[in-house]
């Protein structure tokens, strides 16, 4: 009933853009209510369903429209399946049983509804996140229809005394049928004749069946609503047992959980470059653009850079996060990196470790000094709270600056400005750095 074939992406998903994302799921609703409607009609006589002509009529002529807009995407994909869709479609919409008088043969209208599988299909494709939920809703959509055909199944085999009110009967058959596919079969009604007999052994091998598949998929379907959650959930108890396993210290066990809570609340556990892996190169530049336009907007120099800049930048910039308390860099390391601040806040210290020369936050950079200058540190910096960084490394910095001299000017004029708010800064040498490590 449901099926989990994977259309390649984009062959049909032309069929639900534009305005057909209006029309198709008023499609579905007319050929559901003609699926509803034909097989009572043909059961309970023409007295019972009075409207059905009118309905028949709007069913009819939405059918030839539908049937003539899927001519045109036939015409365009050029499969098998696609004509033979559109012969169903077409079979669908052709009156026969009013040009031939053969009432019956109405019900070539429910052919139709492998049209409305096929929508069901690239809507579930075209909503990846929403494929559990989907799957819940088609197969209650498709349930549901089962349970009113084999009703009116039932009422048929039963027939209509004269007299009888043909809805109460239906509803009883409806009941009956309900309460033998959940396997609760009350025996208020039981089957008399041969083929009524027969008819109830189906609806309960159809019922088992029916309630095999809910048990075996309900639960993973829900399990499944939340698939990052699960993959977080999982990954944290993998890591408490290492960090057990391993006897890591408290405080630290608490940062590395911190950290990994911090990381599944801003990007859902997502590593960005594992989105951009793989990627055409055009692809790859706008995704990067995209993904990394909240660092583009608060940068203040961005906003006036051109294109070409902030492509070169984007393209090099990888993100990191830092928890509170976190050491980015300390005076006197070597630096190669500058970073930019997407989000949080950092202190400058002074050599003492104490002094704070600076608080920066997003939108601001650092890192630039050692360079520029091509020096070591010149202070220390640490995150407040939790920050969201951008790296660029030196050699992709250097690429920019030699491409790019606004850049060059804008971040040359930010240090001799920073060098000239504090005086007492005096380029560290790596000899310097190399005695702190020591
Ligand atoms: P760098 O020397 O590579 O490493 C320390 C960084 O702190 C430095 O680059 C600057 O980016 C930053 N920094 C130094 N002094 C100041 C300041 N006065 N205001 C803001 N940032 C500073």
């Amino acid at each position: 009933m449901i099926d989990d074939e994977i259309s390649p992406r984009g062959a049909g998903s032309d069929e639900l853009r534009g305005p057909m994302r209006a029309w198709v799921p008023f499609m579905q609703l007319v050929a559901t209510v003609a699926a509803v409607a034909v097989p009572l009609r043909i059961v309970l006589g023409a007295g019972w369903v009075s409207a059905f002509p009118a309905i028949d009529g709007v069913v009819m002529a939405v059918f030839v429209i539908d049937a003539l807009i899927n001519l045109r995407s036939a015409r365009k994909e050029q499969t098998s399946r696609g004509w033979l869709l559109l012969a169903a479609d077409v079979v669908a919409a052709i009156p026969f049983h009013l040009r031939t008088g053969i009432f019956p043969l109405v019900f070539l209208r429910l052919v139709k509804l492998l049209r409305v599988a096929r929508w069901m299909r690239i809507w579930r494709n075209e909503r990846p996140t929403r494929w559990n939920v989907l799957r819940l809703v088609y197969f209650g959509y498709w349930l549901a229809l089962s349970v009113h055909w084999l009703a009116v199944g039932w009422l048929a085999l039963r027939g209509i005394a004269p007299g009888a009110n043909g809805w109460t009967l239906y509803l009883r058959s409806l009941y009956w049928c309900i309460s033998t596919l959940t396997t609760i079969g009350y025996g208020d009604i039981t089957p008399e004749s041969n083929p009524e007999v027969v008819y109830a052994m189906i609806v309960m091998i159809f019922g088992v069946g029916m309630y095999g598949y809910v048990i075996a998929n309900v639960s993973t379907i829900i399990t499944n609503l939340q698939p990052a959650r699960v993959r977080h959930q999982e990954s944290m108890e993998t890591l408490a047992a290492f960090m057990r396993y391993k006897r890591i210290p408290g405080d630290l066990q608490r940062r590395i959980r911190e950290y990994h809570t911090h990381v599944w609340e801003q990007r859902l556990g997502v590593d960005e470059s594992s989105i951009l892996a793989g990627l055409p190169p055009a692809l790859f530049t706008d995704v990067s653009l995209f993904l990394k336009r909240d660092i583009i907007q608060k940068v203040p120099f961005f906003r006036s850079a051109d294109e070409s800049l902030i492509r070169d930048i984007a393209l090099q910039m990888h993100p990191l996060v830092f928890t509170p308390g976190d050491v980015v860099f300390h005076v006197g390391d070597e630096g190669n990196t500058m970073y930019f601040i997407s989000r949080g806040k950092l202190e400058v210290l002074d050599r003492d470790g104490v002094t704070v020369r600076a608080t920066l936050g997003a939108g601001e950079f650092f890192g630039e000094m050692a360079l520029v200058l091509d020096q070591t540190r010149s202070a220390t910096v640490r995150a407040l709270g939790y920050c969201d960084l951008y790296r660029l490394e030196r050699d992709a910095f250097n690429a920019i600056m030699r491409r790019h001299p606004s850049f060059a000017d804008h971040i040359r004029a930010m240090t001799a400005e920073r060098q000239a708010n504090f005086p007492g800064l005096s380029p560290t040498s790596n000899i310097d750095s190399q005695a702190r490590e020591d």
